[in-house]
């Protein structure tokens, strides 16, 4: 792949710049050290690596990884600000009291109305039987982030409220929400984005960015 095909190639779920413009502008300054644990071909990597901040990416998919990294390389050449690791984000060894920010935008899934059937995400990797399973699964990932960010870092969370054509539901930024609570984060922000447009999805909704801190 060549550089500039690089720099537009497109997976579902990327992050989206104008967000990215925002957390990274408003929720942290260079030198930070920023985690984003399921970071895909490392959209998020890419902006906080480019504008002065140390960005640490794990992505369980081996193929996003190998993409993601040929992405940085080619971006960003000869900046080291960056790591993209293929790891599990449910059991990687994360350091202690380490980050300033973390950016987490879980993978979103499918749930038809009624009685939830079992599911997959949108690259397949994270299935679940329930709603209330996947929410089981995201809160006992919050709750492991938790320790590796120092105490005044922040936490941002990009839900999407989504409708697919055939009526069934993606995420729901207020079971999020909860779960942040639960975890005992406190909401500081709340940005929402309407966006028409999305890759690979028939329409979405709304976008939620919501900023934590302790
Ligand atoms: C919505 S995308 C993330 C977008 C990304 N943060 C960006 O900057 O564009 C969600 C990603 O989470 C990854 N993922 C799902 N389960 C994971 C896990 N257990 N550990 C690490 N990554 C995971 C998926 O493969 C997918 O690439």
């Amino acid at each position: 792949m060549t550089a500039s095909e690089l720099a537009k190639f497109r997976v579902p779920g990327q992050m989206n710049n104008l967000i990215l413009d925002h957390i990274f502008r408003q929720h942290s300054r260079r030198g930070d050290h920023v985690l984003d644990p399921m970071c895909s071909i490392g959209t998020t990597l890419h902006w906080g690596a480019k504008h002065g901040r140390k960005v640490d990416g794990l992505e369980l998919i081996p193929n996003l990884v190998a993409i993601g990294r040929l992405r940085l390389e080619q971006l960003l050449p000869s900046n080291r600000n960056w790591q993209l690791d293929n790891a599990n984000a449910f059991t990687a060894t994360l350091p202690a009291a380490h980050y300033d920010l973390a950016v987490f935008s879980p993978p979103q899934i499918r749930i038809n109305r009624g009685p939830y059937p079992a599911g997959k995400d949108q690259v397949g990797n994270f299935t679940y039987a329930t709603r209330a399973q996947y929410w089981r699964k995201i809160r006992a990932l919050v709750a492991r982030l938790g320790p590796a960010l120092r105490p005044e870092a922040r936490f941002t969370t990009l839900n999407v409220n989504m409708r697919h054509s055939d009526g069934s539901l993606y995420l729901f930024p207020h079971d999020m929400h909860q779960v942040m609570t639960d975890c005992k984060w406190r909401l500081i922000e709340e940005v929402i984005v309407e966006r028409q447009h999305h890759f690979n999805v028939d329409r979405i909704k709304y976008e939620y960015l919501r900023t934590y801190q302790r």
